[in-house]
């Protein structure tokens, strides 16, 4: 099938690529001429394992094509898909502007029956505008508005879309059903077909569930640390119950990223807008706004006073396996502790030359042991895997004090104490 995909942001190249990894012939286009000029070199403008070498497979086999030529990518292709961003305004409410341009040019240039699918993450109801401004900007030519929202998580987004636990459809014709479902089929996935405004409410409840189950999680492990109780055990205890299941149950100094914060907020808004009480929703920000001041707490417990004490910081991420800074709690904690008067050195395996832009008094060293030497504690904020492998031996020599402050219980607290560590982590017994 002929597919473009309009935005070439993280959502957009990683469906565009696997759908050309599917078989079909995809269009990718954007408006930013650098970004397209970078991705026409191979060079790929985010971090995602794998996704290099898969843009690479499907140029070379002229299956994916990067444009800002966007009347021929809507001509040629039969369905189009729109993935751009859908940043939060400061009143909270997702900015649409960038839909509604889209929207525009796509009808202009419409030849002939089109699928419309919307793909960004958007408020319940935005389908309706699309169709509305296409409709006015085009009255001569057949074409049907869908919705597909993605559940791609960055640093596995090629695996969850080869391999979804389910596919959303939200449809108004047979027409578009048949093409979407024919789009799909491939990958062998429960496909949930529904209207518009339910497809558009399950990815904005899908979020916002997730995001309950982990402030859920941190407001038990607050709980567990004052009764010396281990929220590991309690979220394993939790989690073997199907209904409960165990993924998202992983206490820490909570969630960041470009989706749970934008999305949560989102829908607290729009639940508004409509009249609806969701204030369940407000809590799970409140108490994950908390989690980053009580990780700082402990870096204060640790230390005392922070003015001229110097900090080791490991991760800047939001998460393992991006380099993506969106919400990071790290950002937070670092401009906490500079607001104190420490000194910042910091490492992260792959985010660092975003970080330097937004994070110019941060000393960022070539690797964890760099960033750690000589400082007063080690504060762990992204647990990327390597990190696990680093010595805690030499972790200790290279510190001025064994203090650390684990905000994401990566070690084991009984041998971190063993070996002479002031170990603070979350909602784990003390001793
Ligand atoms: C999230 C959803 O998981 C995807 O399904 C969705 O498609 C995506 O948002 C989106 O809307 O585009 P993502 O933001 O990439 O994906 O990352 P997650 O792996 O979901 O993690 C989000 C945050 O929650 C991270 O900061 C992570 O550290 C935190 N987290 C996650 C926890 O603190 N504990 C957990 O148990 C799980």
């Amino acid at each position: 099938m002929n597919i473009a995909i309009v935005g070439t942001g993280y959502v957009g190249l990683v469906s565009g690529t696997c759908f050309a990894e599917l078989g079909n012939t995809v269009i990718c286009v954007d408006n930013n001429a650098k970004k397209i000029e970078d991705l026409n070199k191979g060079i790929i403008p985010i971090y995602e394992p794998g996704l290099e070498e898969l843009v690479a497979k499907n140029r070379k086999e002229k299956r994916l094509f990067f444009t800002n030529d966007m009347k021929t990518a809507v001509e040629k292709s039969k369905v189009i898909f729109i993935a751009v961003g859908t940043p939060p305004k400061l009143d909270g409410d997702a900015d649409l502007k960038y839909i509604e341009q889209v929207s525009r040019d796509v009808a202009r240039y419409m030849n002939n029956y089109k699928v419309v699918v919307e793909k960004s993450t958007v408020p319940v109801q935005t389908n309706k505008w699309v169709k509305y401004i296409m409709r006015l900007n085009n009255h001569k030519v057949d074409f049907d508005v869908a919705s597909n929202p993605e559940f791609l998580k960055e640093g596995s987004a090629i695996e969850d879309f080869m391999h979804p636990d389910r596919v959303v459809l939200g449809v108004e014709s047979e027409k578009a059903r048949k093409l979407l479902v024919k789009l799909y089929e491939p990958l062998k996935a429960p496909i949930v077909v529904t209207n518009i405004q339910s497809a558009e409410i399950i990815k904005h409840a899908s979020n916002s569930f997730l995001a309950t189950k982990i402030s859920f999680i941190n407001a038990v492990a607050n709980v567990c640390e004052q009764v010396g109780a281990d929220i590991e055990k309690v979220a394993e205890g939790m989690g073997l119950d199907k209904r409960i299941g165990s993924s998202f149950l992983k206490a820490g100094i909570g969630y960041g990223g470009s989706c749970f914060p934008k999305d949560v907020q989102a829908f607290i808004r729009i639940a508004q807008s409509l009249g609806c009480n969701f204030d369940i929703l407000k809590e799970v920000e409140k108490v994950n706004e908390n989690q980053r001041k009580l990780v700082f707490k402990k870096i204060e417990q640790a230390l005392w006073i922070l003015n001229d004490k110097k900090i080791g910081v490991l991760g800047i991420a939001f998460k393992p396996n991006t380099d993506d800074l969106r919400s990071a709690p790290a950002i937070d904690i670092i401009n906490m502790l500079e607001a104190e008067g420490a000194h910042v050195k910091a490492f992260d395996p792959k985010a660092m030359a975003h970080a330097k832009e937004l994070l110019p008094n941060v000393d960022f060293c070539k690797n964890a042991y760099e960033a750690i030497k000589g400082c007063d504690a080690l504060v762990l904020i992204t647990e990327w895997p390597e990190f696990k492998k680093l010595s805690l031996t030499k972790i200790k020599k290279l510190l001025k004090h064994p203090i650390v402050i684990d905000a994401r219980n990566m070690f084991d607290p009984a041998k971190m104490r063993k070996l002479g560590f002031k170990y603070f982590d979350i909602g784990r017994p003390k001793a």
